[in-house]
């Protein structure tokens, strides 16, 4: 029996005077709070990796030195140990890049550029479990993310920017375009083969060549994704990967010979870039942090919106820049929501990322896990009241429960500051004035959530955030054809879509 029909036959019995259980010990029996989970792991036995990388320059893997490790946040054992590159690492990949623009990539037709961004995307699929499994090791994300969510999607990137290869001149009517040369890539871990497709896919298609830097807590995927490149018969040099930190990213975006700067990550290293790149003609296109509004009213499904608040905070952690970290519920059904929202987060999983029913997996680093503490101590020093669900941590790696603060003030460090982590601020209103008014009171503009059964207030709504994105009934969701990206201190410039081709071309 199903649990509504086992819940309505329990009303039923007991309108004929039956003596049956209640709803509520009906639901109790069904999903209960003993409901315990067999372990499901993801099997890596067929997973290889090498202990050691160097860079992948001009087509090939090549040595380095100054490695460093980068540890799986779940188990804090060492993946593999990464190469630094240094200024001359950097100069001969931005070099390689330099000749294959001149050389291979630029005198393809958009057609046969295509091809390889179709071969490439088939590649990822045919690979994608493999993938999935690395990057959770390397991350710490649950495996049904990087399955589900990471890998499709960055299969996806590939092929959708396949199709604009050889349709730029279609792309703006009445436009000449050309290509910009070579692109400076730097992106976070929280999505690293993602950020990698979002960064790389829209510079070939538009028929330039790239240097990518990943982070240097994850960079183990993009490692791979070279191997596929190479697999894909990509020519040497459109497309090489330097590993460091943030010194190496530094070399990298100042680069004189680069022509084309893309960064995700934080707001202060984006404000860095910005400065250093001042007046030296490269273009800039910066994805940063962000502080979302996850917006509910009294007309919302609050079913459903429930779920869009655990998926806009929750998922991956909460390591997402368009993250629904502040939730603004209307005051009249502030109650219900909460009630409705912390029985539901009693039921998350949390802990090993490589388990296929974990929800929540590893916090992706000490780093980031000493800043989620420090933020949410902040929040019960200045008077919030936090919520948690008794949950049992793994004894290794880096965990932190999903939490859930009320008795928010707009002042406060968590309503205002992103904490990148598991942590909800919850705020309420009363008007729909007063909802935009403290929507838009943050110096960020990334993304934003509305929940309301009303069409025409949803949009009106939209249009008076200062979001990049806005989800209408829905939150995180992904798609290779819609712009993504934002203002003020979100950065400026959009990924995805036929935006995303903007960045990568000069439109005359
Ligand atoms: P970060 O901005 O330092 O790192 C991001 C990338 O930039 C990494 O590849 C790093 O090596 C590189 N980098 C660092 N300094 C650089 C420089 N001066 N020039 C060029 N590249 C540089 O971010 P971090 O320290 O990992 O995270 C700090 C906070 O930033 C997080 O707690 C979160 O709030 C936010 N963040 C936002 C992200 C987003 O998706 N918008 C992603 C990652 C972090
Ligand atoms: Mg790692």
């Amino acid at each position: 029996m199903d649990p509504e029909t086992a819940a309505e036959t329990a009303e039923a019995g007991h309108a004929n005077g039956r003596a049956t259980p209640s709803r509520e010990s009906v639901r109790q029996l069904l999903f209960g709070d003993r409901w315990d989970y067999a372990p499901a792991p993801e099997s890596t036995a067929h997973v290889r990796w090498a202990k050691r990388y160097g860079h992948f320059i001009d087509g090939a893997f090549v040595d380095g030195t100054d490695h460093f490790a980068s540890i799986n946040p779940a188990t804090e054992e060492v993946v593999a140990r990464f190469a630094t590159a240094d200024r001359k690492v950097v100069n001969r990949a931005v070099a390689a890049a330099r000749r294959a623009y001149e050389k291979r990539w630029q005198p393809l037709s958009g057609a046969e550029r295509g091809t390889f961004l179709y071969r490439i995307g088939r590649i990822i699929q045919e690979r994608a479990r493999e993938l999935a499994i690395l990057e959770s090791i390397d991350n710490g994300k649950p495996i049904r993310e990087s399955r589900d969510v990471d890998v499709p999607l960055v299969a996806a990137h590939f092929l959708y920017y396949a199709g604009w290869a050889d349709k730029l001149d279609c792309a703006f009517p009445g436009a000449k375009v050309r290509s910009l040369g070579v692109a400076g890539q730097v992106i976070p871990w929280n999505f690293p083969l993602l950020m990698a497709a979002w960064k790389i896919a829209p510079a070939l298609a538009a028929g330039n060549t790239v240097v990518l830097k990943p982070a240097e807590t994850s960079p183990l995927t993009a490692m791979r994704l070279a191997e596929i490149f190479d697999e894909a018969g990509l020519p040497p040099g459109v497309v090489n990967i330097v590993n460091g930190a943030g010194d190496t990213g530094a070399m990298l975006v100042a680069h004189k010979d680069v022509d084309k700067v893309a960064f995700t990550g934080s707001t202060e290293v984006g404000k860095s870039i910005q400065r250093a790149l001042a007046g030296s003609g490269k273009r800039l296109t910066l994805e940063l942090g962000g502080k979302g509004a996850n917006i509910v009213f009294d007309d919302a499904p609050i079913d459903q919106a429930v779920e869009g608040i655990v998926s806009g905070i929750f998922f991956n952690q909460g390591h997402v820049c368009c993250a629904g970290s502040r939730l603004l519920v209307q005051e009249s059904i502030v109650d219900t929501v909460i009630e409705k929202l912390l029985d539901r987060i009693a039921t998350l999983r949390v802990g090993d990322p490589l388990d296929k029913n974990t929800d929540v997996g590893a916090i992706h680093s000490r780093v980031q896990l000493d800043k989620i503490e420090e933020l949410v101590q902040s929040g019960v020093d200045e008077g919030a009241r936090m919520h948690r669900p008794a949950c049992r941590l793994p004894d290794r790696g880096f965990f932190f429960a999903p939490t859930v603060f009320t008795d928010v003030a707009q002042s406060h460090r968590i309503a205002q500051e992103e904490i990148f982590g598991p942590v909800l601020s919850v705020l309420t209103f009363r008007t729909p004035e007063e909802a935009i008014a403290k929507a838009n009171n943050t110096p960020y503009g990334l993304s934003a959530g509305i929940w309301s059964d009303k069409g025409s207030k949803l949009f009106k709504i939209a249009g008076a955030l200062k979001a990049g994105v806005v989800w209408g009934n829905t939150y995180n969701q992904f798609d290779p054809a819609s712009p993504f990206g934002g203002y003020r201190e979100s950065g400026f410039g959009r990924e995805g879509g036929l935006h995303g081709l903007l960045p990568y071309l000069e439109v005359r």
